[in-house]
This record gives C-alpha cells, sequence and structure tokens, in this order.
C-alpha cells in the first residue's frame, strides 16, 4: 500500500484552535483532524501518515518546511494564518522546496470584510486552497492533496 506522509503545519496564532475567536475559527482543535480524515478517506485513510506542527514565527515555518523537504515529505497542507496575506518569503520557499503543498483556512477569507486578507502569497504557489469549512478544511486538503499525489495531471 502507497504510504503518504502529509505535514499538516499551522502558522501564527492557530496554536490554541478552539479557544481563539470561536465564533470565527469554530470550537474544535486539531486533535479532530485525523477523525475527519478518515471519515472523507474511509480505509483509505491507512495510507495517509498525518504529522502535525505549529509555528508562530515565519522563519520557524521556512525552517520547518526546508525540514519537510530534507525528511522527503510527499505533501504539505498549511494554514499560514496571517503571513499567507503578507509573506513573500514563506512564498518564495514553496516555490523551491519541490514539496507539494495545499493552502488552508478555516475561514472563507474572501468573505471577511478586512480587504488584507482578500489575497493570498501562498496561493500562487501551492496546488489549490481550501477555504470556509472550519476544521474540515484540514481534512478536506489532505484528501485533495493525497489525490493530487496519486494523479497530479488531473488535479
Ligand atoms: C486564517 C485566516 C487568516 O486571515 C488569519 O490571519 C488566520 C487564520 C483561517 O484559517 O481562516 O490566522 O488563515
Amino acid at each position: 500500500m502507497p504510504r503518504y506522509d502529509i505535514l499538516v503545519l499551522n502558522g501564527p496564532n492557530l496554536g490554541h484552535l478552539g479557544q481563539r475567536q470561536p465564533e470565527i475559527y469554530g470550537r474544535q482543535g486539531m486533535d479532530a483532524v485525523p477523525g475527519l480524515v478518515r471519515e472523507l478517506l474511509g480505509p483509505r485513510a491507512d495510507e495517509v501518515a498525518l504529522r502535525f506542527d505549529q509555528k508562530n514565527g515565519e522563519g520557524q515555518l521556512i525552517d520547518r518546511l526546508e525540514q519537510a523537504r530534507a525528511e522527503g515529505t510527499h505533501g504539505v497542507v498549511l494554514n499560514a494564518g496571517a503571513y499567507t496575506h503578507t509573506s513573500l518569503a514563506l512564498a518564495d520557499c514553496l516555490a523551491w522546496i519541490g514539496v507539494p503543498a495545499v493552502e488552508v483556512h478555516i475561514s472563507n477569507v474572501w468573505a471577511r470584510p478586512e480587504a488584507v486578507r482578500h489575497t493570498s502569497h501562498m496561493a500562487r504557489v501551492v496546488v489549490g486552497v481550501v477555504a470556509g469549512f472550519g476544521i474540515d478544511s484540514y481534512a478536506l486538503g489532505v484528501a485533495a492533496l493525497v489525490r493530487h499525489l496519486k494523479q497530479p495531471s488531473t488535479t
């Protein structure tokens, strides 16, 4: 059975999901994600080895992505938090490491009132974007990424 090592990486202010502004980010934490992935993938979830990490700093996120490359991680599901909208450095990292990434957001960033949230530096260097499904966005991102890794030309 093929095995996909996937890093689910959260950026700043995403270390307290469930407590942070639950009206926007919901009441569930990252511990819900493996169960949601299993709901989506069924027995195929056994093909996926998930690793979770969270960093508040921009440089720490870049270091973690470089580490993922060095470890041969097959793909990254990245919620870069506010760095999504500001970090050229993080986008530059994704552009060179050669590890396919899916950008995820818990909230629908385009439906939020602050215009700054409507742009993403990540979007042009990722396979695709999932946003607005609450904590399910991570599981949907994992499912989409695994599908892409299996059939990169059709997704
Ligand atoms: C977020 C959206 C960002 O605009 C915000 O800065 C976050 C979380 C989301 O998951 O909805 O920290 O990425």
